[in-house]
């Protein structure tokens, strides 16, 4: 048995038939087990059982870093710590993903959800993304449109019968520090380096959100819903303070921890689980959850917000049950 507390960030009691720390491609080519699991630090994983499987924890710690055309391209191994990454950018003087600041988990994570915050979205910058094939044993290479991004999702997380281990990613960086200051708590500062911005980032997301390592959680649990620009009127002209956010021609983009607050979830306390108090969107442990609790708050939240606003939350964390990936309907 290996132990999945240390690698799911919500701190839940959990275990897999097996586990191995891949630390190249090397183990990876003697993996043969049908009921795999690929893991980085398990900050976007909700177990909602025991996994009948192994567990691949994603350990591989490669950087290379060329010049070409005056454009930085950053080659780095998947099991390199996201926010480390940036911090060692900086000192490089290497620009561009610094928004992306003190977000837990690994680099070859990120473009599985296509992880965005304060105005910008990780594969605005990714070049492309090279993986392990684990059934057919070969590497294979995706550029950015192969990636298929969008809000919170990609190819990665889509495909979910293509059991595919993320060994490195490949970002495009600026030499020049351009800041990206779209977000509204942003907007109206003036950052002289990359440095001051890295610093305000952190300190939006120390006040907001809470620190896994000392409050279990996965981040935003769920996703900012998209409904029709129609919908969103209509909502509007009944919740005025709503926030509505652009998405493309047709659709708007809620925010739901707005919903999940105005529906009377934020603060909550369901036994050990919670909503965290300074962000609706996030659910926690607090202490000693059990993976049915979790799931019975998201349930709840899930029927609150549909009976106060009509809107329909989907999970943004990864759920995972006793044979594998498990969509949210049949829990
Ligand atoms: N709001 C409330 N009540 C709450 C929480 C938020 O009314 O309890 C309102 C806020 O006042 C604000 C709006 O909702 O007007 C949006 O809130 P915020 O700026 O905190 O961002 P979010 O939409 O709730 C998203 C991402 C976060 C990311 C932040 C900042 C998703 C699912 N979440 O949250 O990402 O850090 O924007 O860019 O898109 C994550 O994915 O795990 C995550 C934390």
């Amino acid at each position: 048995m290996f132990d999945l507390s240390p690698y799911n960030t919500f701190g839940l009691k959990v275990k897999s038939k097996d586990g191995l720390i891949v630390n190249d491609v090397a183990d990876l080519r003697r993996v043969h087990s049908e009921n795999i699991i690929v893991l980085g630090q398990g900050s976007d994983v909700l177990f909602t059982d025991d996994f009948d499987g192994t567990v691949l924890i994603n350990n591989i710690k490669s950087l290379n870093i060329d010049f070409v055309d005056g454009k930085y391209i950053v080659k780095v191994g998947g099991g390199v710590n996201f926010d480390q990454l940036i911090v060692s950018l900086i000192e490089k003087r290497i620009f561009g993903l610094e928004n992306l600041s003190y977000i837990p988990g690994t680099v070859g994570a990120s473009p599985v959800q296509n992880i965005g915050a304060y105005g910008i979205e990780i594969g605005d910058y990714i070049k492309e993304v090279t993986a392990y094939d684990l059934q057919r044993h070969i590497i294979q290479t995706f550029s950015k449109e192969e990636c298929e991004f969008g809000y919170r999702t990609s190819y990665f997380k889509t495909h979910k019968s293509r059991r595919l281990f993320i060994t490195s990613v490949t970002f495009e960086l600026s030499s020049e520090f351009k800041p990206k200051l779209v977000y509204q708590g942003l907007k109206d500062e003036n950052f002289v380096n990359a440095q001051e911005l890295r610093d305000k980032v952190v300190e939006l997301r120390r006040t907001k959100l809470p620190d896994p390592r000392l409050v279990g959680n996965a981040g935003s649990f769920f996703k900012n819903p998209i409904v029709s620009k129609e919908f969103a009127e209509k909502l509007k002209k009944e919740y005025e303070t709503l926030p509505v956010y652009p998405y493309d021609e047709n659709n708007c983009k809620l925010p739901a921890g707005y919903l999940i607050e105005h529906a009377g979830c934020k603060g909550i306390t369901h036994g050990n689980v919670g909503t965290w108090e300074h962000q609706a969107l996030v659910i926690v442990n607090r202490g000693n959850a059990k993976p049915h609790e979790v799931v019975a708050l998201a349930k709840y939240i899930i029927a609150e917000v549909y009976r106060k606003f009509g809107v329909n939350l989907e999970p943004e964390v990864r759920t995972y049950g006793r044979t594998g990936e498990v969509s949210w309907d049949t829990l």
